[in-house]
């Protein structure tokens, strides 16, 4: 059992508010994302969980107990790091072990606990390597493993594949999740990679300016985005400034039957729910740039006012640039005020 508990928790650097009065629970086993812009106080928070540095204000408990002002080597929690800060000097047994003996456990207990992680992480038989002679992977497995060893009831992790490839960061994001999943161990995540987030979190926190945005399971926050901010951030959104009147979304030529009451609007419409249709000739809007993915295609297409709006089409070979063409959104939200004001039946497709 792993609970953790963050109440109101504020971090001030001189003029800097880098996490705003911030509350949030993550369950027993539970895997939460902190996804946000650069900037908006997601490592903050997780410092301050692991012990790095000291609220301002708030309270941060781990099953029940208030470790606010514990130091990091006396709290449950493991922290793995951005830039794997491995011991250079030691090789990878001794990197996972120097946290054990600093525990006292016998030698034997040692190697037992350190064979069974590294097999975990897929670096069996690496013990006697140097970490010089470690791929990058292999590196952040590592330093992985050298959180687990510890067996620590709470998990951090601050962007630990952020230095890796593409291809060699989903498979670590998988790993991670497999094995977080096996130990049922209590996660916290920090990214700022929307896909990363979607494809590893229980539930995903969107950060901005050291506050929450929005907290939801991931296909909450995709499908019903809270603001615009969410919107904007999570997949590809186009964001659509606009009038309503007499129940008419309008933005340059461009209009949407929209059943709210008269005002500014800012319509947004996914791509993958933007239809384009070529209407011989007479469309308003024109086809800027198409590009072929393989098993789609985007079409980027200019409005009258020179705004840009992207659509997913399935067959890159039926459009051009240069044609005339009219836009159907097929689902939408609309937001006011920073809120959301209409979700058509499938929103965002
Ligand atoms: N030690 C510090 N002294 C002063 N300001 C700091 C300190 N650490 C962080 N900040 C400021 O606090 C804010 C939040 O920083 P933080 O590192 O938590 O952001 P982040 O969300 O992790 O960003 P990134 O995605 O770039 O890692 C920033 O404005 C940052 O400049
Ligand atoms: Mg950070």
């Amino acid at each position: 059992m792993a609970v953790l508990e963050i109440k109101g928790v504020t971090k001030r650097f001189q003029t800097t508010t880098a996490v705003d009065a911030f509350s949030l629970n993550v369950a027993d086993g539970e895997l939460v994302c902190l996804l946000g812009p650069s900037g908006s106080g997601k490592s903050t928070l997780l410092r301050m969980v692991g012990g790095f540095e000291t609220p301002s204000d708030g309270l941060i408990a781990i099953d029940g107990e208030d470790v606010t002002r514990v130091p990091p080597e006396r709290r449950p929690t493991g922290m793995v790091f951005q830039s794997h800060a491995l011991w250079t000097h030691m090789n990878v047994f001794n990197n996972l072990a120097f946290g054990l003996k600093l525990r006292h456990l016998q030698s034997a207990e040692i190697r037992r606990k350190v064979e069974a992680v590294l097999d975990l992480v897929g670096l069996g038989g690496y013990g006697a390597r140097q970490t010089g002679q470690l791929s990058g992977g292999q590196q952040q497995r590592v330093a992985l493993a050298r959180s687990l060893v510890l067996e620590p009831k709470i998990l951090l992790l601050d962007e630990p594949f952020a230095s890796l490839d593409q291809h060699l960061r989903e498979r670590l994001r998988e790993e991670v999740r497999d094995i977080q999943q096996r130990l049922r161990i209590t996660t916290l995540f920090v990214t700022h990679g929307q896909d990363e987030a979607l494809a590893l979190a229980d539930r995903i926190v969107v950060m901005r300016d050291g506050r929450t945005e929005q907290a939801d399971r991931p296909d909450v926050v995709y499908r019903q985005p809270e603001t615009p901010f969410v919107a904007g951030f999570i997949g590809s959104m186009n964001l659509l400034d606009g009038v309503v009147a007499n129940g008419v979304f309008t933005h340059s030529g461009l209009t949407v039957p929209l059943a709210v009451s008269d005002g500014v609007a800012t319509l947004a419409v996914r791509p993958e729910a933007l239809d384009i249709v070529d209407v011989a000739g007479s469309g308003m809007a024109t086809i800027h740039r198409v590009t072929d993915y393989g098993t789609h295609a985007v079409v980027d297409i200019e409005l009258p006012d020179g705004v840009r709006l992207k659509a997913m089409v399935p067959d890159a070979r039926n459009w051009n640039a240069g044609q005339p063409v009219a836009l159907k959104p097929r689902a939408f939200a609309a937001y006011r005020d920073n809120a959301a004001i209409f979700r058509s039946l499938d929103a965002n497709g």
